[in-house]
């Protein structure tokens, strides 16, 4: 086979076969086709499309570039979940706990974060001690005894993709549906849950700007995940503000204690009892939406989803004192509030601009090896639709100075736009596909 070929077939608007995906994606990770003609290639998918066929063969074919973890050792429903990212997304800390309460296993690996969005791993470095690198064998421990382990990634999963959206990144071909899907598949699928959910952004702060856009791309995760014979639901959320109020680490995990708690309501219940909700039907734990809510509010209310993210913490090291008294954690020394300049309603945030403000004090990382400080970032007061009286808050900046705490105000007041006349809130879930 030659490269040169497939990708005038691609261009030219033709379905490449299995054995030709299968080649291609091998050939590439072997050093043998080059990043020149995969960006070809690339491109020429992102013009051309791929069929349901073609999406499937990509993402096995990328699949089995690296290892495919066995869950096989951890008795009972394994169930992942996955957001397209956001900000101020720390919903997998309030789910998981409440899912695993409710009985199906949770045996995640996670990611860091990389510029304007957090991720998991760094949050959960937020408690002292907390650590995400036990090992192939304490996790399954952890998660036959517990039900419940979030770690980063062991084994060398999917090469192909890291090789590949390098690629994508500087090429243009980023926002490809098919490139997308068997990306974000093929790493689900070799982490080898039963049940994958996929929380789909859509908005000024996310991949997909639209509604359409990020309907197109949760029906094709969700068929290719149905193909490859998982259980598999996708939610389609809002991101054209942040999720919750905290964004930063230490500030997101107490934020998701207050929730597990049962002291906040909002957005960030809601998506973890939608999502929750899609988890236990798919995995065969509730009949319908209503039982499954139920049961996801019972695991709040009597407490036992804060105990089972205190089991975790415990389990990797951590101290579940902290869960329960979380003014233990990381804490900025400079805290700032941020008066409105003029009294209306909050109509606007720009949330991928908040996100940055959270980078810019120190809790993202421009590059791979930054460090992060734990304890900064920003909390909001007001969401989108809020009244707002002059003067009054709009948030709270924890920073490690005073100068960098004045800075990160005026950029958030920037950030939000105050309307004379009311403003609707935003519908938070878009749609639900199952
Ligand atoms: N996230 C991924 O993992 N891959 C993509 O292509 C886009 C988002």
């Amino acid at each position: 086979m030659r490269m040169t070929d497939l990708i005038a077939k691609k261009r030219d608007g033709f379905e490449l076969s299995t054995e030709e995906i299968k080649w291609m994606i091998a050939s590439y990770v072997a050093g043998e086709v080059a990043d020149y003609q995969m960006s070809a290639m690339c491109m020429a998918i992102f013009f051309r499309g791929m069929t349901a066929r073609e999406t499937l063969d990509l993402t096995m074919a990328m699949m089995h570039s690296g290892e495919v973890i066995d869950l096989s050792a951890i008795e009972g429903v394994k169930a992942d979940k996955h957001s397209t990212g956001g900000v101020g997304d720390k919903t997998s800390l309030i789910l998981c706990p409440m899912v695993a309460a409710c009985g199906v296993k949770i045996a995640k690996m996670s990611g860091r974060g990389l510029g304007h969005t957090g991720g998991t791993l760094d949050k959960l470095e937020s408690f002292p001690g907390f650590n995400i690198g036990i090992g192939e064998e304490r996790f399954i421990e952890n998660v036959n005894r517990i039900g419940i382990s979030l770690i980063g990634q062991t084994a060398d999963i999917v090469p192909a993709d890291k090789k590949l959206y390098a690629l994508r990144d500087v090429t243009g071909t980023v926002p490809s549906i098919p490139l997308i899907v068997s990306s974000i598949m093929s790493k689900k699928l070799a982490s080898g849950a039963d049940v994958i959910v996929l929380d789909v952004k859509c908005g000024s702060g996310a991949f997909m700007k639209t509604e359409d856009q990020a309907r197109e791309l949760a029906e094709g995760l969700t068929r290719i995940g149905r193909l490859a014979g998982k259980k598999c639901a996708a939610v389609i959320t809002d991101m054209d503000q942040p999720l919750g109020c905290a964004v930063g680490n230490a500030l997101e995990v107490k934020e998701a204690i207050s929730v597990l708690k049962g002291e906040k309501k909002g957005d960030l219940l809601e998506l973890c009892l939608t999502l929750g909700s899609c988890i236990l039907i798919e995995a065969g734990f509730a009949a319908d939406v209503e039982s499954a809510r139920a049961k996801l509010l019972e695991t709040i209310e009597s407490g036992a989803a804060l105990k089972k993210l205190a089991e975790m913490v415990e389990a990797q090291d951590g101290s579940a004192a902290d869960v329960y008294d979380p003014s233990r954690l990381p804490l900025a020394p400079v805290q700032v509030e941020v008066p409105s300049e003029r009294a209306g309603y909050l109509s606007h945030i720009e949330a991928e601009k908040v996100g940055l403000i959270s980078m810019h004090l120190g809790g993202g990382r421009a590059t791979k090896e930054s460090d992060i400080d734990l304890s900064v970032g920003l909390v909001l007061h007001k969401k989108v639709g809020d009244a707002v009286a002059e003067c009054e808050s709009l948030g709270t900046i924890h920073a490690t100075n005073a100068a960098k705490a004045a800075e990160a105000a005026d950029l958030l007041r920037a950030c939000c736009t105050i309307s004379d006349a009311p403003v609707e809130r935003p519908a938070f879930i878009k749609a639900i596909i199952r």
